[in-house]
């Protein structure tokens, strides 16, 4: 694995499968090396945060670490000290840095002054450790890592990481959301060149009429509080209901990345209904991070 774990892209296939393979293995407790042991992490949040840093607080601790969190507040990560500056102190003083940021040009300035992983826990552009708790869900499921994918609603981080996901490992994804929400441009060429299947629909119905997996996330992420009213109107046809259920395979699961804004993006009976896997996979948060943690640093 590189040094940093910024993007989806950043793994091979070979590196993302043995991840939830080891994944797998601290589920089931079978690991039990502490390769953190006598190292600090620090854990930079420029959002806030109810899964991520509690799982990755909880990974370090398990992994014989101990992680030092960074509010908003605390370090003002650009405003009351550069970020490279912020990147060669942390660097003198802790082994590695899980920063969930507003623009994902931060990640990739703290890790160029990084000596130590940085782990991306969020940006604008990916959130590359929630798809694995995505993928350790899915091949749960399925028993396989190529499956057919219908995300619905807006073209996010979490879509980007999914669609980066896909083009490593095969399988399908098909996105139904509007003309101007569709996932990053950069993201979807290069999935498009490594020959992913990816299909971009306007019908959420069309989406899923073949899928394994329905996926959705809220209208407006972190940091587009001021378009919500906007979102909300525009992506009203987008809602998981049980409606739209009912034009997938009986078989389909519905994940969510959490958390989940109820009666927008996905209603109360489908987040808690017999096809929902959410607490699936935010459990699975925990064992993934755990897993970035134990490849990044048992060399
Ligand atoms: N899914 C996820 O990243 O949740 P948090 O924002 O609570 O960390
Ligand atoms: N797309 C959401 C994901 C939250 C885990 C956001 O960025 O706010």
């Amino acid at each position: 694995m590189k040094k940093d774990f910024l993007s989806i892209y950043d793994l091979t296939k070979e590196e993302f499968q043995e991840l939830i393979e080891i994944a797998i293995k601290f589920k089931k407790g079978e690991i039990s090396d502490k390769p953190l042991s006598g190292k600090m992490i620090a854990l930079i949040f420029q959002k806030p945060s109810l899964r991520t840093r509690v799982t990755f607080e909880r990974a370090v601790y398990d992994l014989g670490g101990k992680g030092v969190y960074l509010s908003p507040q605390d370090i003002q990560l650009g405003k009351r000290e550069s970020v490279k500056d912020v990147a060669k102190n942390l660097d003198n003083w802790t082994d590695g840095v899980v920063a969930r940021v507003f623009h994902h040009g931060i990640l990739l300035e703290l890790a160029e002054n990084s000596r130590h992983p940085v782990i991306n826990a969020l940006s604008d552009l990916e959130h590359p450790c929630q798809i694995l708790a995505d993928y350790m869900t899915m091949y749960e499921i399925s028993g396989k890592f190529e499956v057919n994918l219908a995300y619905i609603g807006d073209g996010n981080n979490v879509a980007n990481s999914l669609l980066a996901a896909t083009a490593i490992l095969g399988g399908k994804f098909t996105i139904a959301t509007p003309y101007e929400y569709e996932p990053n441009g950069f993201i979807m060429k290069k999935a498009l060149e490594m020959g992913a299947k990816v299909e971009i629909v306007r019908d959420p119905k069309e989406a899923v009429k073949d899928a394994d997996f329905i996926y959705t996330d809220v209208w407006a992420s972190m940091g587009q509080e001021a378009e919500r009213e906007k979102r909300l109107k525009l992506f009203r046809p987008y809602q998981v209901n049980s409606e739209l259920l009912k034009h997938a395979p009986e078989h389909v699961k519905v994940l969510h990345c959490l958390p989940a804004h109820r009666g927008e993006e996905i209603t109360d009976e489908v987040l808690d209904g017999p096809q929902s896997v959410v607490l699936q996979e935010s459990e699975n948060r925990l064992h993934t991070e755990k897993a970035v943690l134990y490849k990044l640093f048992t060399r």
